[in-house]
Protein backbone atom coordinates (compact mmCIF):
# COMPACT_ATOMS: atom_id res chain seq x y z
CA UNK A 1 0.00 0.00 0.00
CA UNK A 2 1.54 3.55 -1.06
CA UNK A 3 1.65 5.98 1.78
CA UNK A 4 -0.21 8.63 0.25
CA UNK A 5 -3.37 5.39 0.34
CA UNK A 6 -2.82 4.94 3.77
CA UNK A 7 -2.72 8.30 4.70
CA UNK A 8 -6.31 8.48 3.34
CA UNK A 9 -7.62 5.95 5.36
CA UNK A 10 -9.49 6.39 8.40
CA UNK A 11 -7.04 5.92 11.31
CA UNK A 12 -8.87 3.66 14.21
CA UNK A 13 -11.61 5.41 15.49
CA UNK A 14 -11.61 7.62 13.43
CA UNK A 15 -15.61 8.37 12.00
CA UNK A 16 -16.00 5.90 8.55
CA UNK A 17 -16.83 9.09 6.43
CA UNK A 18 -13.38 9.14 5.45
CA UNK A 19 -14.08 6.23 3.48
CA UNK A 20 -15.41 7.85 0.19
CA UNK A 21 -12.02 9.32 -0.18
CA UNK A 22 -10.23 6.10 -0.08
CA UNK A 23 -12.51 4.80 -2.52
CA UNK A 24 -11.86 7.88 -5.02
CA UNK A 25 -8.12 7.61 -4.37
CA UNK A 26 -7.77 3.71 -5.45
CA UNK A 27 -10.26 4.64 -8.26
CA UNK A 28 -7.71 7.30 -9.32
CA UNK A 29 -4.54 5.33 -9.45
CA UNK A 30 -6.49 2.26 -11.51
CA UNK A 31 -6.04 1.83 -15.27
CA UNK A 32 -7.58 -1.11 -16.60
CA UNK A 33 -6.56 -1.95 -20.15
CA UNK A 34 -6.62 -4.70 -22.82
CA UNK A 35 -4.02 -5.00 -25.70
CA UNK A 36 -5.49 -5.53 -29.43
CA UNK A 37 -4.09 -6.51 -32.11
CA UNK A 38 -3.52 -9.39 -35.42
CA UNK A 39 -1.60 -12.33 -34.21
CA UNK A 40 2.14 -11.87 -34.52
CA UNK A 41 2.26 -8.24 -33.80
CA UNK A 42 4.10 -9.51 -30.69
CA UNK A 43 1.05 -8.88 -27.76
CA UNK A 44 3.06 -11.68 -25.98
CA UNK A 45 6.21 -10.36 -26.28
CA UNK A 46 4.57 -6.83 -25.15
CA UNK A 47 2.91 -8.35 -22.23
CA UNK A 48 5.91 -9.46 -20.75
CA UNK A 49 8.13 -6.36 -21.18
CA UNK A 50 4.85 -4.77 -19.04
CA UNK A 51 5.38 -7.25 -16.57
CA UNK A 52 8.67 -7.09 -16.34
CA UNK A 53 8.80 -3.26 -15.92
CA UNK A 54 6.47 -3.70 -12.68
CA UNK A 55 8.71 -6.55 -10.78
CA UNK A 56 5.77 -8.62 -11.56
CA UNK A 57 8.24 -11.08 -13.60
CA UNK A 58 12.09 -11.19 -13.62
CA UNK A 59 12.78 -13.21 -16.32
CA UNK A 60 11.81 -12.35 -19.83
CA UNK A 61 10.52 -15.44 -21.74
CA UNK A 62 8.50 -16.61 -19.43
CA UNK A 63 4.76 -15.29 -21.02
CA UNK A 64 6.47 -16.62 -24.18
CA UNK A 65 7.17 -20.13 -23.12
CA UNK A 66 3.76 -20.40 -21.93
CA UNK A 67 2.02 -19.39 -25.15
CA UNK A 68 3.85 -21.55 -27.12
CA UNK A 69 3.72 -24.40 -24.63
CA UNK A 70 7.40 -25.26 -24.61
CA UNK A 71 7.17 -26.18 -21.26
CA UNK A 72 5.44 -29.22 -19.93
CA UNK A 73 2.31 -28.04 -17.49
CA UNK A 74 4.40 -29.45 -14.39
CA UNK A 75 7.56 -27.79 -15.18
CA UNK A 76 5.18 -24.67 -16.01
CA UNK A 77 3.34 -24.79 -12.60
CA UNK A 78 6.69 -25.51 -11.41
CA UNK A 79 8.05 -21.93 -12.87
CA UNK A 80 5.14 -20.27 -11.48
CA UNK A 81 5.40 -21.67 -8.30
CA UNK A 82 9.10 -20.29 -7.76
CA UNK A 83 8.36 -16.83 -9.14
CA UNK A 84 5.67 -16.44 -7.08
CA UNK A 85 2.77 -15.24 -10.78
CA UNK A 86 0.91 -16.72 -12.61
CA UNK A 87 0.99 -15.22 -15.98
CA UNK A 88 -1.14 -18.27 -17.45
CA UNK A 89 -4.45 -15.89 -16.15
CA UNK A 90 -6.28 -13.69 -18.54
CA UNK A 91 -5.48 -10.79 -16.04
CA UNK A 92 -2.96 -9.59 -14.93
CA UNK A 93 -2.72 -6.82 -12.35
CA UNK A 94 0.45 -4.66 -11.47
CA UNK A 95 1.49 -1.68 -10.02
CA UNK A 96 3.48 1.05 -11.84
CA UNK A 97 4.64 4.53 -10.56
CA UNK A 98 1.81 3.90 -7.61
CA UNK A 99 -0.89 2.78 -10.07
CA UNK A 100 -2.44 -0.23 -10.16
CA UNK A 101 -2.54 -1.54 -14.13
CA UNK A 102 -5.31 -4.46 -14.96
CA UNK A 103 -4.02 -5.84 -17.89
CA UNK A 104 -6.65 -7.91 -19.68
CA UNK A 105 -5.58 -10.64 -22.08
CA UNK A 106 -7.70 -10.49 -25.53
CA UNK A 107 -7.82 -14.13 -26.69
CA UNK A 108 -6.45 -14.04 -30.14
CA UNK A 109 -5.04 -17.06 -32.58
CA UNK A 110 -7.54 -20.16 -32.87
CA UNK A 111 -8.62 -19.13 -29.06
CA UNK A 112 -10.40 -15.88 -30.97
CA UNK A 113 -13.79 -15.95 -29.47
CA UNK A 114 -16.94 -14.16 -28.25
CA UNK A 115 -14.70 -13.66 -25.17
CA UNK A 116 -12.20 -11.18 -26.71
CA UNK A 117 -14.83 -8.75 -27.90
CA UNK A 118 -16.42 -9.11 -24.72
CA UNK A 119 -13.13 -8.52 -22.53
CA UNK A 120 -12.83 -4.81 -24.77
CA UNK A 121 -16.09 -3.96 -22.81
CA UNK A 122 -14.67 -4.34 -19.26
CA UNK A 123 -11.71 -2.09 -19.84
CA UNK A 124 -11.16 1.82 -19.76
CA UNK A 125 -8.53 1.82 -22.84
CA UNK A 126 -6.62 -0.28 -25.27
CA UNK A 127 -3.25 -0.49 -26.47
CA UNK A 128 -3.54 -1.00 -29.92
CA UNK A 129 -0.08 -3.25 -31.12
CA UNK A 130 0.99 -2.92 -35.15
CA UNK A 131 3.60 -4.70 -36.78
CA UNK A 132 4.90 -1.81 -38.90
CA UNK A 133 6.31 -4.05 -41.70
CA UNK A 134 2.33 -5.20 -42.63
CA UNK A 135 0.16 -1.97 -41.14
CA UNK A 136 -3.10 -2.13 -40.31
CA UNK A 137 -4.49 -6.20 -40.51
CA UNK A 138 -7.88 -8.10 -40.33
CA UNK A 139 -8.39 -8.76 -36.42
CA UNK A 140 -7.19 -4.87 -35.20
CA UNK A 141 -9.58 -3.61 -37.28
CA UNK A 142 -12.59 -5.61 -35.97
CA UNK A 143 -11.76 -5.17 -32.57
CA UNK A 144 -10.58 -1.61 -32.83
CA UNK A 145 -14.97 -1.46 -34.36
CA UNK A 146 -15.75 -3.23 -30.97
CA UNK A 147 -13.65 -0.33 -29.13
CA UNK A 148 -15.37 2.72 -30.97
CA UNK A 149 -18.61 1.38 -29.49
CA UNK A 150 -17.87 2.86 -26.13
CA UNK A 151 -15.69 5.10 -27.56
CA UNK A 152 -12.97 3.95 -25.79
CA UNK A 153 -9.17 5.55 -25.90
CA UNK A 154 -6.60 3.99 -27.83
CA UNK A 155 -2.69 3.69 -27.66
CA UNK A 156 -0.55 3.05 -30.88
CA UNK A 157 2.60 0.74 -30.50
CA UNK A 158 4.30 0.48 -34.06
CA UNK A 159 6.02 -2.40 -33.49
CA UNK A 160 9.41 -4.19 -34.54
CA UNK A 161 11.13 -0.79 -36.32
CA UNK A 162 14.48 -3.17 -35.74
CA UNK A 163 12.91 -4.50 -38.85
CA UNK A 164 12.38 -3.11 -42.05
CA UNK A 165 9.18 -1.75 -41.81
CA UNK A 166 7.06 0.22 -43.91
CA UNK A 167 6.96 4.16 -44.29
CA UNK A 168 6.04 5.52 -41.42
CA UNK A 169 3.91 8.27 -42.68
CA UNK A 170 2.51 5.68 -44.87
CA UNK A 171 1.74 3.66 -41.59
CA UNK A 172 -0.15 6.82 -40.22
CA UNK A 173 -2.27 7.51 -43.51
CA UNK A 174 -3.29 3.74 -43.19
CA UNK A 175 -4.26 4.17 -39.75
CA UNK A 176 -6.42 7.20 -40.15
CA UNK A 177 -7.69 6.07 -43.89
CA UNK A 178 -8.79 2.51 -42.63
CA UNK A 179 -9.58 2.66 -38.76
CA UNK A 180 -10.98 6.20 -39.19
CA UNK A 181 -8.74 7.65 -36.27
CA UNK A 182 -7.00 10.75 -35.73
CA UNK A 183 -3.17 9.85 -35.30
CA UNK A 184 -0.35 12.37 -33.34
CA UNK A 185 2.61 11.06 -32.92
CA UNK A 186 4.42 11.02 -29.84
CA UNK A 187 7.57 9.02 -31.04
CA UNK A 188 9.14 9.54 -34.39
CA UNK A 189 11.89 6.53 -35.67
CA UNK A 190 15.62 6.93 -36.67
CA UNK A 191 15.47 4.84 -39.32
CA UNK A 192 14.94 0.80 -39.50
CA UNK A 193 15.75 -2.61 -39.29
CA UNK A 194 19.66 -2.59 -39.27
CA UNK A 195 19.60 1.38 -39.32
CA UNK A 196 17.12 2.23 -36.52
CA UNK A 197 18.88 4.48 -34.18
CA UNK A 198 16.36 5.61 -32.07
CA UNK A 199 13.16 7.88 -31.65
CA UNK A 200 12.81 11.61 -31.40
CA UNK A 201 10.29 12.36 -28.94
CA UNK A 202 7.92 15.16 -30.29
CA UNK A 203 6.73 16.61 -27.42
CA UNK A 204 9.89 16.37 -25.05
CA UNK A 205 12.59 17.46 -27.80
CA UNK A 206 14.69 14.80 -26.63
CA UNK A 207 16.15 11.23 -28.95
CA UNK A 208 16.63 8.18 -26.84
CA UNK A 209 19.33 5.90 -29.02
CA UNK A 210 18.36 2.41 -29.32
CA UNK A 211 20.87 -0.50 -28.32
CA UNK A 212 19.61 -3.93 -29.92
CA UNK A 213 19.01 -7.06 -27.50
CA UNK A 214 18.44 -5.18 -24.51
CA UNK A 215 16.04 -7.21 -21.87
CA UNK A 216 17.08 -5.27 -18.48
CA UNK A 217 13.71 -4.25 -16.94
CA UNK A 218 14.79 -0.58 -15.97
CA UNK A 219 14.76 -0.20 -20.08
CA UNK A 220 17.06 2.86 -19.34
CA UNK A 221 17.92 3.91 -23.09
CA UNK A 222 20.47 7.00 -23.20
CA UNK A 223 18.81 9.62 -23.85
CA UNK A 224 20.15 13.30 -25.81
CA UNK A 225 18.48 16.46 -25.50
CA UNK A 226 17.22 18.45 -28.65
CA UNK A 227 16.97 18.01 -32.01
CA UNK A 228 19.34 20.37 -33.09
CA UNK A 229 21.97 18.85 -30.65
CA UNK A 230 25.56 18.42 -32.54
CA UNK A 231 26.58 15.44 -30.79
CA UNK A 232 24.07 13.66 -32.76
CA UNK A 233 24.87 15.16 -36.08
CA UNK A 234 28.49 13.23 -35.22
CA UNK A 235 26.68 10.19 -34.31
CA UNK A 236 24.50 9.41 -37.31
CA UNK A 237 24.72 12.62 -39.49
CA UNK A 238 22.61 11.34 -42.54
CA UNK A 239 19.98 9.89 -40.31
CA UNK A 240 19.60 13.27 -38.89
CA UNK A 241 19.16 15.30 -41.56
CA UNK A 242 16.43 12.90 -42.04
CA UNK A 243 15.15 12.95 -39.27
CA UNK A 244 14.49 17.03 -39.59
CA UNK A 245 13.05 17.06 -42.64
CA UNK A 246 10.29 14.70 -41.59
CA UNK A 247 9.97 16.14 -38.50
CA UNK A 248 9.01 19.20 -40.07
CA UNK A 249 6.28 17.38 -42.32
CA UNK A 250 4.59 15.13 -39.18
CA UNK A 251 4.23 18.85 -37.31
CA UNK A 252 2.86 20.27 -40.64
CA UNK A 253 0.94 17.51 -41.55
CA UNK A 254 -0.54 15.12 -38.57
CA UNK A 255 -2.49 15.83 -35.26
CA UNK A 256 -0.68 17.52 -32.14
CA UNK A 257 -1.31 15.41 -29.63
CA UNK A 258 -4.77 16.32 -27.56
CA UNK A 259 -5.83 14.35 -24.34
CA UNK A 260 -9.49 15.70 -24.71
CA UNK A 261 -9.42 14.19 -28.74
CA UNK A 262 -7.49 10.87 -27.44
CA UNK A 263 -10.09 10.30 -24.18
CA UNK A 264 -13.24 10.65 -26.41
CA UNK A 265 -11.80 8.35 -28.62
CA UNK A 266 -11.21 10.10 -31.73
CA UNK A 267 -7.49 10.85 -31.54
CA UNK A 268 -4.75 7.85 -30.59
CA UNK A 269 -1.09 9.09 -29.60
CA UNK A 270 1.42 6.81 -31.65
CA UNK A 271 4.51 5.19 -29.73
CA UNK A 272 7.42 3.25 -31.87
CA UNK A 273 9.43 0.95 -31.17
CA UNK A 274 10.09 -2.71 -30.96
CA UNK A 275 8.98 -5.30 -28.05
CA UNK A 276 11.70 -7.65 -28.24
CA UNK A 277 13.76 -5.34 -27.46
CA UNK A 278 12.39 -3.56 -24.58
CA UNK A 279 12.45 -0.51 -26.56
CA UNK A 280 9.72 2.38 -26.63
CA UNK A 281 8.26 0.05 -24.12
CA UNK A 282 8.71 2.41 -20.71
CA UNK A 283 6.99 4.93 -22.30
CA UNK A 284 3.99 3.41 -23.62
CA UNK A 285 3.37 2.53 -19.43
CA UNK A 286 3.83 6.08 -18.78
CA UNK A 287 1.26 7.21 -21.73
CA UNK A 288 -1.25 4.45 -19.92
CA UNK A 289 -0.85 6.39 -16.76
CA UNK A 290 -0.78 9.52 -17.74
CA UNK A 291 -3.15 10.13 -20.26
CA UNK A 292 -5.52 6.88 -20.05
CA UNK A 293 -8.55 7.22 -18.06
CA UNK A 294 -9.31 6.05 -14.37
CA UNK A 295 -12.50 4.06 -14.03
CA UNK A 296 -15.06 5.89 -15.38
CA UNK A 297 -19.01 5.99 -14.61
CA UNK A 298 -20.88 3.31 -16.10
CA UNK A 299 -24.48 2.83 -17.98
CA UNK A 300 -26.98 0.80 -16.21
CA UNK A 301 -30.78 0.66 -16.94
CA UNK A 302 -31.82 2.99 -13.89
CA UNK A 303 -29.32 5.08 -13.45
CA UNK A 304 -25.34 5.39 -14.61
CA UNK A 305 -22.71 4.24 -12.02
CA UNK A 306 -19.99 6.28 -10.48
CA UNK A 307 -16.85 4.49 -9.54
CA UNK A 308 -16.45 6.19 -6.62
CA UNK A 309 -19.67 5.44 -4.84
CA UNK A 310 -19.56 3.73 -1.46
CA UNK A 311 -21.64 0.57 -2.39
CA UNK A 312 -20.06 -2.14 -4.39
CA UNK A 313 -21.57 -3.20 -8.28
CA UNK A 314 -19.83 -4.96 -10.97
CA UNK A 315 -20.75 -7.05 -13.74
CA UNK A 316 -19.74 -10.50 -15.28
CA UNK A 317 -17.85 -9.77 -18.90
CA UNK A 318 -16.52 -13.78 -19.05
CA UNK A 319 -16.96 -17.21 -17.79
CA UNK A 320 -14.26 -19.48 -17.76
CA UNK A 321 -15.10 -23.07 -17.47
CA UNK A 322 -13.21 -25.65 -16.20
CA UNK A 323 -12.75 -28.49 -19.29
CA UNK A 324 -12.17 -30.94 -16.48
CA UNK A 325 -15.31 -33.14 -16.35
CA UNK A 326 -14.47 -34.18 -13.12
CA UNK A 327 -14.86 -30.54 -11.65
CA UNK A 328 -18.13 -28.45 -12.95
CA UNK A 329 -16.40 -25.15 -11.55
CA UNK A 330 -16.79 -22.11 -13.56
CA UNK A 331 -14.91 -19.07 -12.73
CA UNK A 332 -17.57 -15.81 -13.46
CA UNK A 333 -14.70 -12.63 -14.34
CA UNK A 334 -16.25 -9.66 -12.82
CA UNK A 335 -15.26 -6.40 -13.22
CA UNK A 336 -16.20 -4.21 -10.21
CA UNK A 337 -17.92 -0.62 -11.23
CA UNK A 338 -18.25 1.28 -7.91
CA UNK A 339 -17.42 0.40 -4.34
CA UNK A 340 -14.89 -1.70 -2.58
CA UNK A 341 -15.23 -5.41 -2.38
CA UNK A 342 -13.80 -6.94 0.60
CA UNK A 343 -13.47 -10.91 0.41
CA UNK A 344 -16.74 -12.47 2.59
CA UNK A 345 -19.23 -9.56 2.18
CA UNK A 346 -22.46 -10.41 0.75
CA UNK A 347 -23.12 -9.16 -2.49
CA UNK A 348 -26.74 -9.50 -4.79
CA UNK A 349 -27.13 -11.31 -7.60
CA UNK A 350 -29.42 -9.08 -9.68
CA UNK A 351 -31.21 -11.55 -12.14
CA UNK A 352 -31.74 -14.47 -9.32
CA UNK A 353 -32.70 -11.77 -7.11
CA UNK A 354 -30.04 -14.10 -4.66
CA UNK A 355 -27.98 -12.96 -1.61
CA UNK A 356 -24.27 -14.84 -1.82
CA UNK A 357 -21.65 -14.68 0.52
CA UNK A 358 -18.46 -14.45 -1.63
CA UNK A 359 -16.01 -15.93 0.60
CA UNK A 360 -14.01 -17.59 -2.19
CA UNK A 361 -13.12 -15.13 -4.45
CA UNK A 362 -10.12 -15.11 -7.29
CA UNK A 363 -7.91 -12.19 -7.57
CA UNK A 364 -5.21 -11.74 -10.60
CA UNK A 365 -2.10 -10.76 -9.14
CA UNK A 366 0.46 -10.98 -11.55
CA UNK A 367 3.01 -11.02 -8.56
CA UNK A 368 1.87 -12.33 -5.65
CA UNK A 369 3.89 -10.29 -3.10
CA UNK A 370 0.50 -9.88 -1.44
CA UNK A 371 -3.02 -11.48 -1.21
CA UNK A 372 -5.49 -9.17 -2.29
CA UNK A 373 -8.42 -9.29 -0.20
CA UNK A 374 -9.87 -6.10 -1.59
CA UNK A 375 -10.97 -4.49 -5.07
CA UNK A 376 -12.02 -1.12 -6.10
CA UNK A 377 -13.53 0.20 -9.71
CA UNK A 378 -11.64 -0.79 -12.28
CA UNK A 379 -10.17 -4.74 -10.58
CA UNK A 380 -11.49 -7.53 -12.16
CA UNK A 381 -12.56 -10.74 -9.61
CA UNK A 382 -12.72 -14.32 -10.26
CA UNK A 383 -16.56 -15.78 -8.70
CA UNK A 384 -16.47 -19.22 -8.75
CA UNK A 385 -19.60 -20.84 -9.55
CA UNK A 386 -21.68 -24.08 -10.95
CA UNK A 387 -23.30 -22.04 -13.79
CA UNK A 388 -26.01 -20.14 -12.17
CA UNK A 389 -23.39 -16.75 -13.26
CA UNK A 390 -24.38 -15.72 -16.96
CA UNK A 391 -22.47 -12.91 -19.05
CA UNK A 392 -24.00 -9.70 -18.23
CA UNK A 393 -24.80 -10.40 -14.63
CA UNK A 394 -25.18 -7.89 -12.71
CA UNK A 395 -24.16 -7.81 -9.02
CA UNK A 396 -24.71 -5.02 -6.26
CA UNK A 397 -25.24 -4.73 -2.57
CA UNK A 398 -28.98 -4.54 -2.71
CA UNK A 399 -29.80 -1.55 -5.72
CA UNK A 400 -31.86 -3.04 -8.56
CA UNK A 401 -30.04 -2.00 -11.90
CA UNK A 402 -28.74 -3.99 -14.68
CA UNK A 403 -25.27 -3.20 -16.39
CA UNK A 404 -25.93 -2.29 -20.11
CA UNK A 405 -22.97 -2.11 -22.77
CA UNK A 406 -22.13 -5.92 -22.50
CA UNK A 407 -23.36 -7.59 -26.03
CA UNK A 408 -23.51 -10.41 -28.17
CA UNK A 409 -21.35 -9.83 -31.61
CA UNK A 410 -22.78 -11.19 -34.88
CA UNK A 411 -20.97 -15.08 -35.14
CA UNK A 412 -19.22 -15.15 -38.36
CA UNK A 413 -19.13 -18.70 -38.48
CA UNK A 414 -21.79 -21.05 -38.32
CA UNK A 415 -22.24 -25.35 -38.19
CA UNK A 416 -25.65 -26.90 -37.82
CA UNK A 417 -26.18 -29.93 -35.36
CA UNK A 418 -26.56 -33.22 -35.64
CA UNK A 419 -26.79 -35.93 -32.86
CA UNK A 420 -25.14 -40.03 -33.17
CA UNK A 421 -27.59 -40.71 -30.51
CA UNK A 422 -31.71 -39.39 -31.70
CA UNK A 423 -32.34 -40.36 -28.16
CA UNK A 424 -30.16 -37.80 -26.54
CA UNK A 425 -32.35 -35.03 -27.82
CA UNK A 426 -33.43 -33.73 -24.70
CA UNK A 427 -29.58 -33.36 -23.18
CA UNK A 428 -28.92 -31.91 -26.86
CA UNK A 429 -31.39 -28.80 -26.07
CA UNK A 430 -30.72 -28.63 -22.75
CA UNK A 431 -26.58 -28.42 -23.24
CA UNK A 432 -27.08 -25.98 -26.09
CA UNK A 433 -29.58 -23.61 -24.16
CA UNK A 434 -27.17 -23.59 -21.36
CA UNK A 435 -23.91 -22.88 -23.10
CA UNK A 436 -25.64 -20.48 -25.23
CA UNK A 437 -26.62 -18.45 -21.79
CA UNK A 438 -23.67 -18.92 -21.00
CA UNK A 439 -22.19 -16.98 -23.56
CA UNK A 440 -19.80 -20.05 -24.74
CA UNK A 441 -21.73 -19.95 -28.45
CA UNK A 442 -24.98 -18.70 -29.89
CA UNK A 443 -27.62 -20.98 -30.60
CA UNK A 444 -29.94 -20.50 -33.74
CA UNK A 445 -33.36 -22.29 -33.94
CA UNK A 446 -34.69 -21.56 -37.29
CA UNK A 447 -38.64 -20.99 -37.62
CA UNK A 448 -38.92 -23.53 -40.18
CA UNK A 449 -37.34 -26.82 -39.79
CA UNK A 450 -35.60 -29.01 -37.14
CA UNK A 451 -32.13 -27.60 -37.76
CA UNK A 452 -30.31 -26.46 -35.28
CA UNK A 453 -27.44 -23.76 -36.14
CA UNK A 454 -24.47 -22.94 -34.09
CA UNK A 455 -22.61 -19.28 -34.15
CA UNK A 456 -19.08 -18.23 -33.31
CA UNK A 457 -16.85 -15.47 -33.98
CA UNK A 458 -14.08 -18.30 -34.13
CA UNK A 459 -14.21 -21.37 -34.89
CA UNK A 460 -12.21 -23.13 -31.82
CA UNK A 461 -15.88 -22.04 -30.12
CA UNK A 462 -17.06 -24.90 -31.76
CA UNK A 463 -14.41 -27.57 -30.80
CA UNK A 464 -14.92 -26.35 -27.15
CA UNK A 465 -18.76 -26.47 -27.17
CA UNK A 466 -18.14 -30.09 -28.77
CA UNK A 467 -16.16 -31.25 -25.84
CA UNK A 468 -18.25 -30.02 -23.18
CA UNK A 469 -21.64 -31.41 -24.37
CA UNK A 470 -19.48 -34.66 -24.47
CA UNK A 471 -18.55 -34.10 -20.89
CA UNK A 472 -20.78 -32.08 -19.21
CA UNK A 473 -24.02 -33.41 -20.77
CA UNK A 474 -23.49 -37.12 -22.53
CA UNK A 475 -24.32 -35.88 -26.17
CA UNK A 476 -21.84 -36.91 -29.11
CA UNK A 477 -22.41 -34.44 -31.34
CA UNK A 478 -21.43 -33.84 -35.57
CA UNK A 479 -20.96 -30.03 -36.35
CA UNK A 480 -21.64 -29.54 -39.86
CA UNK A 481 -21.19 -27.11 -42.51
CA UNK A 482 -24.11 -24.48 -43.75
CA UNK A 483 -24.84 -22.03 -46.49
CA UNK A 484 -25.36 -19.77 -43.33
CA UNK A 485 -22.19 -17.08 -43.75
CA UNK A 486 -23.63 -14.15 -41.58
CA UNK A 487 -26.55 -13.75 -39.24
CA UNK A 488 -28.18 -9.77 -37.67
CA UNK A 489 -30.72 -9.72 -34.84
CA UNK A 490 -34.11 -8.09 -36.42
CA UNK A 491 -36.31 -5.75 -34.76
CA UNK A 492 -39.40 -3.44 -35.77
CA UNK A 493 -42.28 -1.89 -34.42
CA UNK A 494 -45.22 -3.42 -36.33
CA UNK A 495 -45.81 -6.60 -35.06
CA UNK A 496 -47.57 -7.96 -38.38
CA UNK A 497 -44.73 -6.76 -40.17
CA UNK A 498 -42.48 -8.98 -38.14
CA UNK A 499 -44.85 -12.27 -38.56
CA UNK A 500 -44.81 -11.65 -42.21
CA UNK A 501 -41.19 -11.94 -42.25
CA UNK A 502 -40.99 -14.73 -40.34
CA UNK A 503 -43.65 -16.51 -42.57
CA UNK A 504 -42.11 -15.75 -45.66
CA UNK A 505 -38.05 -16.04 -44.74
CA UNK A 506 -39.18 -18.85 -42.26
CA UNK A 507 -36.15 -21.56 -42.35
CA UNK A 508 -33.73 -18.20 -42.57
CA UNK A 509 -35.22 -16.55 -39.53
CA UNK A 510 -34.50 -17.78 -36.53
CA UNK A 511 -34.83 -17.47 -32.52
CA UNK A 512 -31.70 -17.56 -29.90
CA UNK A 513 -31.12 -18.70 -26.86
CA UNK A 514 -32.39 -16.07 -25.18
CA UNK A 515 -35.51 -15.86 -27.92
CA UNK A 516 -34.46 -12.84 -29.86
CA UNK A 517 -35.09 -12.78 -33.69
CA UNK A 518 -32.60 -13.22 -35.80
CA UNK A 519 -32.04 -13.55 -39.67
CA UNK A 520 -29.44 -16.14 -41.19
CA UNK A 521 -28.08 -14.92 -44.38
CA UNK A 522 -26.35 -16.81 -46.78
CA UNK A 523 -24.28 -14.26 -48.30
CA UNK A 524 -23.60 -10.28 -47.58
CA UNK A 525 -25.68 -10.14 -51.07
CA UNK A 526 -29.00 -11.72 -49.56
CA UNK A 527 -28.31 -9.91 -46.17
CA UNK A 528 -27.99 -6.64 -48.63
CA UNK A 529 -31.22 -7.25 -50.23
CA UNK A 530 -33.38 -8.54 -47.67
CA UNK A 531 -32.67 -5.50 -45.61
CA UNK A 532 -33.91 -3.40 -48.56
CA UNK A 533 -36.91 -5.68 -49.24
CA UNK A 534 -38.08 -4.71 -45.40
CA UNK A 535 -37.38 -1.26 -44.68
CA UNK A 536 -39.45 -1.53 -41.84
CA UNK A 537 -37.16 -3.90 -39.79
CA UNK A 538 -34.29 -2.99 -38.40
CA UNK A 539 -31.29 -5.16 -38.72
CA UNK A 540 -28.56 -5.10 -35.69
CA UNK A 541 -25.02 -6.77 -35.84
CA UNK A 542 -24.87 -6.75 -31.94
CA UNK A 543 -27.57 -7.11 -29.45
CA UNK A 544 -27.61 -6.28 -25.56
CA UNK A 545 -28.04 -8.85 -23.23
CA UNK A 546 -31.15 -10.24 -22.22
P1 LIG B 1 1.48 -12.14 -30.66
O1 LIG B 1 1.36 -12.44 -29.20
O2 LIG B 1 0.89 -10.84 -31.04
O3 LIG B 1 1.01 -13.24 -31.54
O4 LIG B 1 3.03 -11.94 -31.01
P2 LIG B 1 4.35 -12.43 -30.28
O5 LIG B 1 4.66 -11.56 -29.13
O6 LIG B 1 4.31 -13.90 -30.05
O7 LIG B 1 5.40 -12.10 -31.41
C1 LIG B 1 5.33 -12.69 -32.71
C2 LIG B 1 6.72 -12.79 -33.29
O8 LIG B 1 7.26 -11.47 -33.44
C3 LIG B 1 7.70 -13.54 -32.39
O9 LIG B 1 8.62 -14.21 -33.24
C4 LIG B 1 8.39 -12.42 -31.66
O10 LIG B 1 9.67 -12.80 -31.20
C5 LIG B 1 8.48 -11.38 -32.74
N1 LIG B 1 8.62 -10.01 -32.22
C6 LIG B 1 7.90 -9.40 -31.26
N2 LIG B 1 8.34 -8.13 -31.07
C7 LIG B 1 9.35 -7.95 -31.94
C8 LIG B 1 10.22 -6.86 -32.24
O11 LIG B 1 10.18 -5.79 -31.64
N3 LIG B 1 11.13 -7.06 -33.23
C9 LIG B 1 11.26 -8.24 -33.90
N4 LIG B 1 12.18 -8.33 -34.83
N5 LIG B 1 10.46 -9.29 -33.65
C10 LIG B 1 9.53 -9.15 -32.67
P3 LIG B 1 8.54 -15.75 -33.53
O12 LIG B 1 9.54 -16.03 -34.58
O13 LIG B 1 7.12 -16.16 -33.79
O14 LIG B 1 8.93 -16.36 -32.17
P4 LIG B 1 10.38 -16.51 -31.59
O15 LIG B 1 11.00 -17.60 -32.37
O16 LIG B 1 11.09 -15.19 -31.77
O17 LIG B 1 10.16 -16.82 -30.17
Amino acid sequence: MSDDIAAALPESGASAAKAPAVIAREVQRRRTFGIISHPDAGKTTLTEKLLLFSGAIQMAGTVKARKSGRHATSDWMEIEKQRGISVASSVMQFEFRDHVINLLDTPGHQDFSEDTYRVLTAVDSALMVIDAAKGVEAQTIKLLDVCRMRNTPIVTFMNKLDRETRDPLELLDELESVLKIQCAPVTWPIGMGKNFRGVYHLLRDEIMLFRAGEEKADGAFEIVKGIDNPRLAEMFPLEIEQLKTEVELVHGASHPFDLEQFLAGVQTPVFFGSAINNFGVREILSALVDWAPAPRPRNATVRDVAPDEQPFTGFVFKIQANMDPAHRDRIAFLRVCSGRFERGMKVKHLRLGREIKVSSVVTFMASSREQVEEAYAGDIIGLPNHGNMQIGDSFSEGEQLVFTGIPYFAPDFFRSVRIRNPLKIKQLHKGLQQLGEEGAVQVFKPVQGSDIILGAVGVLQFEVVASRLLNEYGVDAVFEGTSISSARWVSGDDKRVLADFEAALGHNVAYDAAGNLAYLATSNVNLRLTQERWPKLTFHATREHA
